[in-house]
């Protein structure tokens, strides 16, 4: 059998157990089939597709897999074997040689298709829209600072590692199948649940769909709600994979600036009054903190009554409120049925899980379900199970304390460490809530926060440039984001004086 575990060499997954080329045998062909079985591996090897020291199978195995009797497979193993290429380790089994020579490395670049063809390669012009990552590498470095990151060390394997295993030996034939676009129901009972007690989200478990992550369910609602050419309110600044979900969807991007009341639905309102949506994070404006006030929800809510729009909510981190209780979500003020509510496991739990949720008026549920059929059919079912029991037997609200506690320390010791080596150079800004804060700083002529962020990178200081969440660069403010979720409390003052270093000498 194959296996495949987590050792990478040289960029390339090393695979242990022996590993099978693809084999197309052609029973009609002139070639014989000790000729094809053969060749295949000699160009695999040649090719780089299968990597020295791999084990190859039994010639009884592979014989039983290709369907073949073991005459041809021995004749190319031996054949293989005098060439050079497999070599036989004595109770383990033939493998291929580990000492090859150089002139069987592969040549070509993989990145690079062998024969282009006529033409020139067309791609869509949409497909241009979304951005490289390692462009931008705050985006997925991991450590001081890196926006994103939790406190995984505080996790509860032990008991996430039974639900695991638990419900893995319970898999029958029905957890196999495709299964309900929205979701299981057992969970989204238990989703429906905790909104309304912890977000006072007004919802019945037939409004929500399980989508992996809120990043689905942003990119779902620009299918369903916009056409191309539309225009949508987005926050300026804002979270850029949002506003990529809707670039690629062919909308038109409405930048609305954001103050200390959240959204500027004045402003909104004087930019482009008719547009079809507006994507707001009114528990946590993402970055700058702010909540958004209760006028202007109402005012937001009143307009898209007026205007016929949609409101995207997205609830992303609502969970961590240090200085008050969470605030109530803006879904559960309106009476319009026009909000389109989404939170996320991601920052609670871990990313990995892509695990989040929708809760959509009840008018669209069908209308959501089939373009979401469309996108990926389901959601996977395992984890689903696993995290209905995590939250009934009460780990997630336990787990959720724990880290309220954990992260509001580090916060602390973060803004203390700000203000302790930075002093007044920099302003603080959303430090009430999530695992990020801002900072914003004043930059000699000429500097941009990018170019900081880029050097700092290269020193595994991760600092987001805030000039990137704007949607107009000539009004962008200058400053990072710092994420301090996976940075313990002692390590804070440290690390803001590295940070320290990165920044032009003060006078
Ligand atoms: C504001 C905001 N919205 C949505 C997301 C998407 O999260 P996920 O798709 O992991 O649920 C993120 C992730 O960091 C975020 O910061």
């Amino acid at each position: 059998m194959t296996t495949y575990d987590g050792a990478m060499k040289g960029g390339r997954k090393e695979v242990r157990g022996p590993v099978t080329p693809v084999i197309a045998i052609d029973r009609g062909a002139a070639t014989p089939l000790h000729r094809q079985i053969y060749e295949a591996y000699r160009r695999s090897i040649v090719g780089g597709d299968v990597a020295s020291g791999q084990q190859v199978p039994s010639s009884r195995s592979l014989a039983h897999d290709l369907r073949v009797s073991r005459i041809p497979v021995l004749t190319a193993y031996s054949q293989l074997l005098a060439e050079g290429y497999f070599e036989t380790r004595a109770g383990a089994g033939t493998f291929v040689s580990a000492s090859l020579p150089d002139r069987l490395t592969p040549v070509r670049n993989r990145d690079e298709p062998e024969n282009k063809g006529p033409g020139p390669r067309c791609v869509s012009e949409r497909s241009d829209l979304a951005p490289a990552r390692t462009s931008a590498p705050w985006t997925y470095g991991s450590g001081a600072f890196s926006v994103g990151q939790l406190a995984y060390d505080h996790f509860p394997f032990p008991i996430w590692s039974s639900l695991v295993a638990r419900h893995a030996r319970k898999v029958n034939r029905s957890s196999l199948n495709y299964g309900d676009p929205m979701g299981l129901r057992d969970f989204r009972e238990t989703i429906a649940t905790y909104l309304r007690t912890s977000r006072a989200v007004h919802c019945e478990a037939r409004q929500i769909m399980v989508v992996s992550g809120s990043q689905q369910a942003l990119d779902l609602s620009a299918r369903v709600l916009l056409d191309p050419r539309e225009p949508a309110w987005v926050e300026d600044p804002g979270y850029e994979l949002m506003r990529h979900a809707l670039r690629m969807a062919g909308c038109r991007l409405v930048p609305v600036p954001v103050d200390e009341e959240g959204m500027n639905v004045g402003a909104g309102k004087k930019l482009c009054r008719t547009a079809r949506a507006a994507y707001v994070t009114p528990s946590h404006q993402y970055p700058l903190g702010a909540t958004m006030s209760v006028s202007r929800r109402l005012q937001l809510l009143d307009w898209a009554r007026h205007a016929g729009a949609w409101i995207v909510e997205d609830d992303y981190d609502s969970e961590y409120r240090y200085e008050s209780m969470p605030i109530a979500s803006l879904q559960g003020l309106d009476r319009s049925a026009r909000v389109v509510y989404t939170g996320t496991f991601s920052k609670t739990l871990f990313p990995s899980l892509r695990l989040g949720y929708m809760v959509i008026p009840p008018d669209l549920i069908d209308r959501f379900a089939a373009v979401r059929r469309v996108a990926d059919l389901c959601p996977p079912q395992l984890y689903q199970a696993v995290l209905t029991d995590f939250i009934a037997e009460g780990h997630f609200a336990r787990h959720i304390r724990r880290t309220r506690l954990l992260y509001s320390e580090r916060r602390a010791a973060l803004v203390e460490a700000i203000r302790e080596v930075l002093g007044s150079r920099v302003s603080i800004l959303g430090s009430e809530a999530g695992m990020h804060l801002v900072i914003t700083l004043q930059l000699p002529a000429g500097m941009r926060d990018l170019e900081i962020s880029h050097r700092a990178a290269q020193s595994n200081l991760w600092l987001w440039p805030l000039s990137s969440t704007y949607l107009e660069g000539r009004s962008a403010r200058q400053g990072f984001i710092l994420g301090f979720g996976s940075m313990q409390a002692a390590d804070m003052l440290a690390a803001v004086r590295r940070l320290r270093e990165m920044l032009p000498k003060h006078r």
